[in-house]
């Protein structure tokens, strides 16, 4: 595996795997990588020539510093992992290399699609997910990169990027990996203590007893429930839970044939913060 932390030499050595024919798959990561994220790899490995990997945790897309700072960091350990599945490029930048400006004012408008659920309650969240994601495709050029659907809304927002701006590249999205107790897999998970990773696959329990009580509850009746079970339990702070319909994750009221929908919850346990989501129809 090659690893680089400037933008002009993987430029330039991508350049010259581009004019040999070669498709790049390209999987963009915080680090701090787990199961997930290396299912995500080992799908870009099988299905492109070079397996392109980034390693950044995005400062702009944090609104809370607290988070920033505590978010888990351990390059020599992803890089064993990224050994492991077979990266063949490492790109690894510092803040400086990504953000030469003094200050990012680069602004996109992805409408109601980002006035909702994360990017309600991730004020900015969104505008630094997009900045940095067209930056990282503009430097490694992919053919296709992979996005979980753990983080649903930001796929929904990095598609509609990759729309505005024309590029030329295939979004693929992945399903949610899954602890064997049901927890979604992500690397906050790591900050759990003991005895809240303990309740943790509640929230997926919670997910999947509202979604057998479909033909029974519209939903916003199933959001009153939701609620209802985080909210008497001590161990949680339910920040939403909302049904919506899964392309503009708008909020939906009743069910609406021929219209997909997603239950979607973010809940912290202690400081951490989860989120997770589940389907309807
Ligand atoms: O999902 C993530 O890990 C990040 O939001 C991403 C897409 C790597 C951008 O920083």
């Amino acid at each position: 595996m090659k690893t680089f932390d400037t933008i002009h030499n993987t430029k330039e050595f991508l350049a010259e795997a581009k004019k040999s024919g070669r498709k790049i798959g390209f999987v963009p990561t915080m680090g701090a990588l787990h199961e997930g994220h290396l299912t995500l790899m080992r799908r870009a490995k099988k299905e492109n020539d070079l397996l392109v990997v980034s390693v950044f945790v995005n400062p702009i897309q944090f609104n809370n510093p607290e988070d920033l700072k505590k978010y888990p960091r351990d390059l020599e350990k992803d890089k064993k992992l990224l050994e492991s599945v077979g990266c063949d490029i490492l790109f690894a930048p510092t803040a400086e290399e990504m953000y030469p400006e003094e200050e990012v004012t680069e602004h996109f408008d992805f409408g109601k699609l980002e006035t909702v659920m994360e990017g309600a309650f991730r004020p900015g969240h969104f505008n630094g997910v997009a900045v940095v994601v067209k930056r990282l495709f503009n430097i490694i050029t992919p053919d296709k990169a992979y996005f979980g659907e753990k983080d649903f809304q930001q796929l929904a927002i990095i598609k509609r990027l990759v729309e505005m701006e024309k590029m030329p590249l295939e979004i693929i999205p992945c399903s949610i990996v899954r602890e064997p107790d049901g927890l979604a897999m992500s690397s906050r998970n790591e900050r759990l203590k003991p005895k809240e990773r303990a309740v943790a696959s509640l929230v997926y329990q919670i997910l999947q007893e509202a979604v057998q009580l479909k033909d029974k509850k519209s939903p916003v009746e199933i959001a009153r429930w939701v609620a209802d079970r985080f909210n008497n339990n001590p161990s949680f702070t339910l920040e939403y839970f909302q049904v919506a319909d899964e392309t503009f994750l708008q909020p939906l009221e009743q069910w609406k044939r021929n219209t997909g929908a997603l239950g979607f919850v973010a809940v912290f346990l202690g400081d951490v913060r989860l989120i997770d989501n589940i389907r309807f129809y």
